[in-house]
């Protein structure tokens, strides 16, 4: 496995879990150095466990060299980060080709190089490209295995995929990939479908692109809901028990963010872009979800009577999404942006996040709990549905703010009980007089 990052570091835990020998390679000597004090460089729940009990039943290891690594494999999956490129959105795939280029040279013998990253379409052709350059005798084939693992639910994810996508042009290579996935196949958990090998590519951009239509277009309701007087959470309801539908990715909240919708979708548009085959409903979903963030902001100062200059505003909650400290694209950053354009003052509490916000928000103050944040401030502010914000004690945030105002951009509290505590809330689609954002 090349990459320690969210996706190989878990897909090798979890292969190793299944009862294959692996090995994770990474360049970065000190996060194998971590690694081998079964430090996790990132946070992800059940990680950590995972990959003490199989580095002690000795099918889980860690090296920084890559020669040594891919010695004897069977199959060595690149998975790198593909970052977007500086300037135009295209994923980088520098990486992977360097990947690429490194596990050909040092291959002593048939395998099969496995691209996991999110790679656009025709990437599997050039990481062919390299074999043929390299090393065409070994009997290299290249196939394409995208992962769908969400952060904070990647063990589940990945042991328990509603499917595995397989995208081989080669017999044998296939059978290799069967063999990979077997455990998950007798569990009967998950269909294996294979298919080829651009279009295993392109599936994996399909979905997340969907999702964050999914996602958006609910949004969007929201904003009508607000306007009309209806609820989104019942109108979600409503949609979702449509079995064509689905009852999924139907929440409304404050934008989508994280390493892979807001990347990836971008990606697809530059591929629809070079191919002259415009996706137009992806492009509107980039476009709303980017200026809803900052709305969101706007709909938080709006709520406050419009003018929060010296005003001083609680955050619960600055990661994308609970159960990760993932702050890439999270919503968070541009809302406290705007309300720091306003004037306002803001302090934040986030259980996992605070290390990586520090890094990209500045001028913020971090309190140790969300009763801490709320002390004083003349709103509380909820971005991110953490568990641990789920049942907060109102009555006792009411004493602590300066003003009784909830604005739930998660929608986790009912307005009852808000209303009990004395608190005005504000949500995200609400039908109340005061909740239009
Ligand atoms: C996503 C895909 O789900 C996963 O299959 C892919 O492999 C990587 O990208 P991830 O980014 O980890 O996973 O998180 P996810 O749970 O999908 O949430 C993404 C964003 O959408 C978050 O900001 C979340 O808050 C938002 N979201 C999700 C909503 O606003 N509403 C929803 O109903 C669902």
């Amino acid at each position: 496995m090349i990459g320690t990052g969210y996706v190989g570091l878990v897909s090798g835990a979890c292969f190793s879990d299944f009862g294959h020998d692996v090995v994770c390679v990474d360049k970065d000597a000190r996060k194998i150095e971590l690694l081998h004090q079964n430090v996790m460089p990132i946070y992800e729940p059940g990680l950590a466990e995972l990959v003490a009990s199989n580095v002690q039943a000795g099918r889980l290891s860690f090296t920084t060299d890559l020669a040594e690594g891919v010695k004897g494999a069977d199959a060595v999956f690149i998975a790198v980060g593909t970052p977007s490129r500086r300037g135009d959105g295209h994923a980088d795939l520098s990486y992977v080709f360097a990947a690429a280029e490194e596990i050909v040279a040092a291959l002593d013998g048939p395998a099969v190089i496995v691209t996991k990253s999110t790679v656009p379409v025709g990437t599997g052709d050039e990481v062919e490209r390299i074999v043929e350059r390299i090393a065409p005798d070994k009997g290299i084939t290249v196939v394409s295995n995208p992962e769908f693992l969400r952060e904070g639910a990647a063990i589940e994810d990945f042991k328990h995929p509603d499917r595995v996508v397989v995208g081989s042009e080669d017999e044998r290579a296939s059978e290799v990939m069967r063999g990979v996935y077997r455990p998950l196949s007798l569990n009967q958990s998950a269909p294996v479908m294979f298919t080829g090998r651009r279009t295993a590519e392109l599936i994996k951009y399909a979905a997340n692109a969907f999702l964050a239509v999914k996602i958006t277009f609910i949004n969007e309701i929201a904003d009508l809901c607000e306007q009309v007087g209806a609820d989104v959470q019942e109108v979600s309801r409503g949609i979702g028990m449509d079995n064509r539908i689905g009852r999924k990715f139907l929440n409304a909240g404050p934008g989508y963010g994280g390493s892979c919708f807001p990347k990836d979708t971008l990606a697809l548009l530059k591929t629809a872009d070079d191919a002259e085959s415009p996706l137009r409903i992806v492009e509107a979903t980039v476009q709303v979800n980017e200026s809803r963030k900052r709305a969101m902001g706007r709909k938080v100062i709006k709520a406050m009577g419009g003018e929060v200059r010296g005003k001083t505003v609680a955050i619960l909650g600055l990661t994308f999404k609970p159960n990760t400290d993932d702050m890439r694209d999270a919503p968070s950053i541009a809302i406290i942006q705007t309300l720091q354009d306003a004037g306002a003052n803001v302090k934040a509490f986030d259980p996992e996040g605070v290390e990586q916000a520090k890094l990209v928000i500045k001028n913020v103050e971090f309190a140790a709990s969300p009763y801490a944040a709320a002390e004083g401030a003349d709103a509380l502010v909820i971005v991110t549905e953490w568990d641990a914000f789920r049942a907060l004690d109102l009555n006792r945030m009411k004493s602590l703010l300066n003003q009784p105002l909830l604005i739930d951009l998660r929608n986790i509290y009912p307005a009852a009980e808000a209303e009990r505590a004395g608190l005005q809330l504000v949500g995200v689609g609400k039908p109340r007089q005061d909740s239009n954002g």
